[in-house]
């Protein structure tokens, strides 16, 4: 490669790493994933179900049977005119954690405080100023930022959410419920960008002992080739 090709190669990294993370004022926690774990596969669709269908849809889906179990159709699906929104309509969520990642997601999701400023009411620390309303208050309850936002910016990456947002109403969840509750979607939306991952998992062990065992007749059948070689050699 010329080096032309591996500074572009490098900017495009380096250009995908901010994307993914720069805007957060804080730093990303680690999602714990899980997604050979069918029974909180399909507890996070149903909360996407829920919850984020009714704003965001997942046209590029492979229709697999999780998905299809949980309700996640494409008759439920929305679909947003592009002025809509202020112009930032609801982005569709198939393939997000190709753009974002999973911790991303996992910290934006539980990151929201109470902003009155905003016209939604509040405001995120790893996605500022989004136009996305929180769907969680009744679950995870409302929090206030504890520290002022000229500060938030000056520290920026410094702090985790949890050190500068305060609960100051407590939803039905406490946060152990609410932090696996944001833990399954995210999961199945890890699972959604590549459906096909727990089959490839599952089929594998087959494909490999399929191979081993014809490998087996075919040495047999090499060494038996061979041995009729040598066999007709010997007798000539
Ligand atoms: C009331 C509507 C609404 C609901 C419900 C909703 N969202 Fe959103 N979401 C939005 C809007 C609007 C945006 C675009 C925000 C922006 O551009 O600032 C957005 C953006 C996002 C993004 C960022 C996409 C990107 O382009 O980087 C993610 C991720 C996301 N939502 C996840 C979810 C998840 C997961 C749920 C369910 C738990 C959910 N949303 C529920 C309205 C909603």
């Amino acid at each position: 490669m010329a080096f032309n090709h591996w500074m572009i190669l490098l900017f495009s990294v380096w250009a995908n790493i901010t994307w993914a993370h720069g805007e957060s004022l804080v730093e990303l926690d680690h999602a714990p994933l899980n997604i050979e774990n069918r029974d909180q596969l399909l507890r996070g669709a149903k909360h996407f179900q829920q919850v984020c269908l009714t704003c965001h849809s997942m046209h590029y889906l492979r229709y697999d049977d999780i998905t299809q179990e949980a309700g996640i159709i494409k008759e439920r699906m929305p679909v947003w005119d592009d002025l809509s929104w202020g112009g930032r309509p609801p982005p569709d969520l198939s393939l997000i954690v190709k753009r974002r990642t999973a911790d991303w997601l996992y910290t934006f999701l539980r990151a929201y405080y109470i902003d009155d400023t905003r016209p939604t009411g509040v405001n995120n620390l790893v996605w500022p100023n989004t136009s996305m309303p929180n769907p969680f208050i009744s679950r995870q309850g409302t929090q206030q930022l504890l520290i002022s936002e000229a500060h938030l910016h000056d520290s920026k990456g410094k702090y985790r959410w949890s050190q500068v947002l305060k609960l100051d109403r407590p939803g039905q969840m406490s946060g152990e419920e609410f932090d696996q509750y944001i833990d399954d979607i995210v999961n199945y939306l890890v699972y959604a960008a590549d459906p096909s991952y727990l089959k490839r998992e599952a089929y594998g062990p087959w494909v490999i002992g399929y191979l081993l065992i014809l490998l087996f007749f075919v040495a047999r059948l090499s060494m038996s080739y061979w041995d009729d070689v040598k066999r007709k050699h010997h007798m000539k």
